[in-house]
C-alpha cells in the first residue's frame, strides 16, 4: 500500500469507520436526491457490464438504494447488503422491506459473513476510504467470490483530475463541485497512486483502476 502523509495517516485513524445515527438519517436524506440518484444510476449501469445475473454482495451498502437501482434495472440479480453500521443496517432494511430478492445483513469488511465462493460479484460504492483494515477486507471480498468473478470498489480521491472536475461543473454546477472538493479534506480519501498499489499486497495481487464520473474504481479479477 501507498504510503500516506503524516495527516492522511492521522485522519485515517481518527476517522469512525460506521455511520453511526443521526449520520445514518442524514446520508439517508440525501442518498435520496436527484444528484445522488444519477449516481446509482451510472455505478449501476457499470456493474452491470460486469455481471448482470446471479448474486451480488454490496460491502457497506449505507441506505442500499444502489441495491435498489440494480434491483429495478436487473430483477433477476439476488443482491446481498452488509455494513458495519447497526443504524445504517436498519435503514437498509427498512428501505428495501418487501422486495424479496435483497437481504440486508450486519456485517464488516475484514469479516464477510458469508462462505467461500458464494458470490458472482462483489461490489463497494464509497465506503473503502472508511475501512480500518482495507487489505483484510480486499482479501475477504477474494475469499467469498467465485473463480473467475468480479470485485468492483468504488470510491472518491484526493487528487481527482480538473478534466473531472470540470466536467462535473458542467453537469452539477461549481455549488456542488465546491462541496465536493470541501469534502476531500474532512474525510481521509486514497489518492489515484493509492488505489493502484491497493491489490498488490492481497490474494489479487493485480488490480486495474479506471474513473466512472467522479469515482475511482478498482476492478480485481479472482
Ligand atoms: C458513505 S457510506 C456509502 C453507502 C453506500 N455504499 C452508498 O454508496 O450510498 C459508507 C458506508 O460504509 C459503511 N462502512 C464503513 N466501514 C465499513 C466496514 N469496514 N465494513 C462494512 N461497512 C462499512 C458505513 O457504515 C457506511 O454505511
Amino acid at each position: 500500500m501507498a504510503k500516506h502523509s503524516l495527516m492522511g495517516r492521522l485522519m485515517k485513524r481518527l476517522h469512525p469507520e460506521s455511520i453511526p445515527w443521526p449520520g445514518s438519517v442524514l446520508y439517508n436524506a440525501i442518498s435520496s436526491t436527484v444528484i445522488f440518484q444519477r449516481h446509482y444510476q451510472m455505478v449501476a449501469d457499470d456493474i452491470l457490464n460486469y455481471c448482470s445475473s446471479g448474486t451480488l454482495l454490496d460491502i457497506g451498502t449505507g441506505p442500499a438504494r444502489l441495491l435498489l437501482t440494480l434491483h429495478n434495472k436487473s430483477p433477476q440479480l439476488r443482491l446481498l447488503g452488509i455494513d458495519s453500521s447497526p443504524a445504517m443496517v436498519a435503514k437498509a432494511k427498512e428501505n428495501t422491506s418487501g422486495v424479496q430478492s435483497i437481504e440486508i445483513k450486519d456485517g464488516n469488511a475484514d469479516k464477510i459473513p458469508y462462505p467461500d465462493n458464494y458470490f458472482d460479484i462483489v461490489i463497494s460504492t464509497v465506503s473503502m476510504h472508511h475501512w480500518k483494515h482495507p487489505t483484510e477486507g480486499l482479501n475477504e471480498a477474494y475469499r467469498v467470490l467465485k473463480p473467475g468473478g468480479f470485485v468492483l470498489v468504488y470510491d472518491l480521491v484526493s487528487d481527482t483530475p480538473e478534466t473531472i472536475l470540470a466536467d462535473c461543473k458542467r453537469q452539477f454546477g461549481w455549488f456542488r463541485t465546491t462541496l465536493f472538493w470541501l469534502h476531500s479534506f474532512e474525510e481521509p480519501f486514497y489518492s489515484q497512486a493509492d488505489f493502484q498499489s491497493m491489490a498488490q499486497p492481497t490474494l489479487f495481487k493485480i488490480g486495474q483502476t479506471k474513473f466512472l464520473g467522479l469515482l475511482y474504481c478498482l476492478i480485481l479479477k479472482k
